[in-house]
């Protein structure tokens, strides 16, 4: 099989928030299949911030994209073409995830790609067995100290990453106070995910209710946003406070990236231990917080959900809608659906 294939590659760098106006939609022919190789057709593709973090050029742990890059992600798709030698284990039909990029089909090595079998919803693979799941569940299985009825404040905890740290400081017995942009997510945050509070960043009251919320201040600190958030929360660490830094998207969204300003002033008063903490760093542990996450997920004991967009052409505005906090959870973007392309 070949044919046009469509493709989105970097053609500006965002000041702030990413978009369509930052990319150029390709038309290339699909390449022919070389020995062991699979072609792939791509049926969901997973947005995350790091794809934001990398269209701008600043030092990170992450490479920017260089204009003109395709523009990377994971996904979920199908085997549609094998190669001319057998590539074991990926049969036309086979459900496989890899991180393939913001295109409709692929050519990949069967060393690029994961078999997903055995579950009823493949999505799960996007979503709790794979970055924000792993990640919530790596950070606190690490650096966390989930005690029981100590309080864990926990940011963005609408989000793809924070939702299941909520759900996991539930599961664990601690106080979870959740952090969230607006009325409608704190409803989430807690009607469904289970914290015991969820508090409006955007509310008038935020840091009176910050401290209202944690009398005895927060003991643990699980924070994806940086920012003013995170500095209010450090108005109320409780002392020795643990503080795992896992995402800073308040800097990231901002046109000054590289700047973090960090107010220390409470780190060193109430003497918090913070850890800095990435889940590259731990390639050794997926597999052992996918089996977990999983069974948490079987067991009803962890909701999975994520929010679908439809169609190619949306994934670059999905992707600035997502980062400016449109969305609740994991966002998916849907390239290939039961009646084909969309
Ligand atoms: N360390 C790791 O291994 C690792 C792995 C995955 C992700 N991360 C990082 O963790 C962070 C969260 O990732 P995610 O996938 O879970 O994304 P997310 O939290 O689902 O999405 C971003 C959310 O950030 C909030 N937000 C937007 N602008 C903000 C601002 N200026 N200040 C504070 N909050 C703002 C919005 O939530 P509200 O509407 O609630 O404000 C928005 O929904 C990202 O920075 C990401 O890079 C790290």
């Amino acid at each position: 099989m070949s044919g046009d294939n469509q493709r989105m590659i970097l053609a500006r760098r965002p000041v702030d928030l990413p978009g369509r106006e930052h990319i150029t939609f390709e038309t290339c022919p699909d390449q022919p299949l070389r020995d062991d190789e699979v072609r792939v057709r791509v049926d969901y593709v997973a947005l995350s911030p790091w794809q934001g973090q990398r269209m701008k050029d600043f030092k990170n742990y992450t490479t920017p994209f260089e204009i003109g890059e395709l523009i990377d992600c994971d996904m979920l798709g199908t085997v549609i073409e094998r190669g001319p030698l057998p590539a074991a284990g990926f049969d036309l039909g086979q459900t496989v995830t890899g991180r393939l990029g913001w295109r409709r089909r692929a050519e990949a090595r069967p060393n690029d790609l994961q078999a997903v079998d055995g579950l009823d919803d493949p999505t799960l693979w996007l979503t709790a067995l794979s970055s924000p799941g792993l990640t919530a569940y790596t950070a606190l299985d690490l650096y966390g100290r989930t005690i029981p009825g100590q309080t864990m404040v926990v940011t963005s905890a609408a989000g793809a990453v924070g939702g299941y740290a909520v759900q996991l400081g539930k599961l664990a017995g601690m106080t979870v106070i959740g952090i969230a942009g607006g009325a409608e997510k704190c409803a989430y945050v807690e009607n469904t995910l289970g914290a015991d509070r969820c508090l409006d960043h955007r509310a008038d009251d935020f840091a009176a209710a910050l401290a209202t919320a944690l009398p005895d201040g927060a003991h643990q600190v699980f924070d994806t946003t940086g920012g003013p958030i995170t500095d209010q929360v450090f108005e109320n660490l409780a002392k020795h406070a643990r503080v795992l830094i896992v995402g800073r998207t308040a800097s990231n969204n901002s046109p000054t990236p590289a700047s973090d300003p960090v107010n220390m002033r409470q780190l060193w008063a109430r003497e918090a231990v913070v850890y800095g903490f990435s889940r590259y760093s731990y390639p050794e542990r997926w597999a052992f917080a996918r089996e977990r996450m999983l069974a948490l997920c079987q067991a009803g004991k962890i909701r999975a959900g994520h929010h679908l967009v439809d169609g190619f052409e949306n994934t670059p505005d999905a992707l600035g809608d997502m980062l400016a906090g449109k969305f609740f959870g994991k966002v998916l973007v849907r390239y290939h659906g039961p009646d084909g392309p969309l």
